[in-house]
């Protein structure tokens, strides 16, 4: 008897850990053990280390004929900065976590007041309370499609993966494109702190991951764990040495104006700049079944162009993925891992006010430089797959919410018009496609290691350096493409 127990406790902790590692090639492994094996296993590490085990996390939907609520008790384990239960990994954050520090750098003195965070109020699509570990939101509407369902689908993710770590705060937050709050406005005193998906260098908008890391109903493009997944099967089909020796870009081109300049760059009769533009209306795509917009299946050009939407784009992940080198059109926003990629290493840097003939150049070079621009697609990729893997996307919305939450100088307290979120509420109304990406984008396992570490803050040489660098390289290319033409 005792050695069933011990044997199906060990099942569970080797699956469960196992499960969270590494789902595809473990699960088969464990799955496959037989119990001989296991229990030779058991004999051999007399001494199991004491790790915690993650636990799963279920959702149960029940009576759907009444509103669900969110009667779930927060166990005892998930109060507020619970203590480490597991010894720090060692392991560092990527280096794109060191701008959280920035982002809230216009706080950094004066902390973060109940009246500030009102400030931004009137930008806000809705304020998030977090209070000992539940979830409370007031709507303020305006947001657009179904973004703010999946922005906070990822929090709750967030706080059920680790549980009791979010500290109590309240933000704002705002999902439409275009950053709200300008420096220029707040010189003399700290700005309003608003989150949101992108910020440039003229606004103080505080960066957070945007929804597509869950999913995107509207446009059928899957969880981020899941595509980049396909993206990488997608990356064996055509070796890229096979794939067609051209710049490829497919999206829709009439959401700014430097996607319409760009679709000059197209090839016609009277010239081939090396750009094969494809416009795609999501309108008519919907009603074929999504079969022309399929991401994965788009890794066969040598090349691919990122150009910005309104204003940063969820597709500047999907570009990076595909192995073959991204041509960014200049950029003029930044999302949150977007600021650590440098040109000439992550992507080659593309003219805004020469688009055709800098994108001629940089297929041209990259033809003739086989090797180099197959090392940039592949570096790109393995940026996408190892840096801004889901586990870290999650680690860095903790990092950012601890060090947002060190900053407030209040207890907030639930708003009066504010309801409860956790996935019953969200997930058990919700149908079709939405239904859909919610589970598939559901964490099923708390993690119970420590977050990676954060890196510390940059000094100001630290930055300094870091925009001559990325100067540097645009100049560098820019007189090679001067030299040619
Ligand atoms: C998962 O397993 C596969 C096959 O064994 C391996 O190639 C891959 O590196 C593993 N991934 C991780 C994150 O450990
Ligand atoms: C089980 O033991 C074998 C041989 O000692 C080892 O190679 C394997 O990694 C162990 N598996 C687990 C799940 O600990
Ligand atoms: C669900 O709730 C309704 C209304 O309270 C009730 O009539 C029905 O029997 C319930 N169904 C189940 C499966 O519990
Ligand atoms: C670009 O040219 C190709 C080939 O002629 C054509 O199929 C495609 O529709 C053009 N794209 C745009 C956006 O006009």
């Amino acid at each position: 008897m005792g050695v069933v127990v011990i044997f199906l406790a060990l099942l569970v902790f080797v699956f469960s850990t196992f499960w969270v590692a590494n789902i595809s090639s473990d699960y088969r492994m464990v799955t496959s053990m037989t119990p001989q094996a296991l229990k030779s296993n058991i004999s051999h590490s007399a001494h199991p280390p004491p790790k915690p085990q993650p636990k799963p996390i279920a959702l149960t939907c029940g009576n759907q004929t009444t509103a669900p609520i969110c009667q779930r008790q927060v166990s005892a384990s998930a109060v507020p900065s619970r203590p480490p239960t597991m010894p720090r990994s060692s392991a560092s954050c990527p280096d794109y976590f060191r701008w959280i520090y920035e982002d809230l750098r216009p706080w950094e003195t004066t902390g973060i007041t109940r009246e500030m965070v009102g400030s931004a109020r009137k930008f806000a699509t809705f304020r998030l309370v977090v209070l000992d570990g539940r979830v409370y939101v007031e709507h303020y509407g305006g947001g657009f499609q179904t973004r703010d369902v999946f922005t906070l689908w990822g929090l709750l993710q967030l706080a059920n993966r680790y549980p009791g770590r979010i500290p109590n705060l309240e933000l704002m937050f705002n999902c439409n494109d275009t950053p709200s709050i300008k420096s220029a406005d707040h010189r003399s005193s700290p700005p309003p702190p608003l989150f949101r998906y992108c910020k440039d260098d003229k606004t103080l908008d505080i960066v957070f991951p945007d929804w597509s890391f869950w999913g995107w109903a509207e446009v059928n493009i899957k969880p981020w764990r899941t595509l980049s997944k396909e993206l990488e099967e997608g990356n064996r089909i055509v070796k890229w040495r096979d794939r067609e020796p051209y710049a490829y870009w497919k999206g829709n081109p009439w959401v700014s104006d430097g996607r319409s300049d760009l679709m000059r760059c197209n090839v016609s009769k009277h010239h081939d700049w090396n750009a094969r533009l494809y416009a795609l209306n999501w309108d008519s795509e919907k009603n074929q079944g999504y079969k022309n917009s399929n991401l994965a299946s788009q890794c066969k050009y040598r090349y691919k162009i990122f150009v910005e939407g309104r204003a940063w784009s969820v597709s500047n992940k999907y570009m990076l993925a595909c192995d073959s080198p991204a041509l960014f059109v200049r950029t003029h926003f930044h999302d949150f891992f977007s600021r650590g990629l440098m040109p000439g290493l992550h992507y080659w840097p593309i003219r805004e006010d020469d688009k055709c003939s800098s994108i001629k150049f940089a297929v041209d070079w990259g033809n003739k430089h086989q090797e180099e621009a197959e090392a940039m697609g592949r570096v790109g990729s393995r940026h996408m797959k190892e840096e801004v893997k889901m586990e870290y996307v999650y680690d860095y919305m903790l990092h950012l919410l601890i060090q947002y939450g060190k900053l407030l100088r209040y207890k907030p307290t639930v708003p009066e018009k504010a309801t409860e979120f956790c996935l019953e509420s969200v997930a058990c109304p919700a149908t079709g496609i939405v239904k859909k990406l919610l589970m598939e984008s559901m964490e099923k396992w708390t993690e119970e290691a420590e977050p990676c570490r954060i890196p510390p803050p940059f000094n100001p040489e630290e930055l300094q350096e870091i925009m001559e660098r990325k100067a540097n390289v645009l100049k560098q290319v820019e007189s090679w493409e001067g030299k040619k033409g």
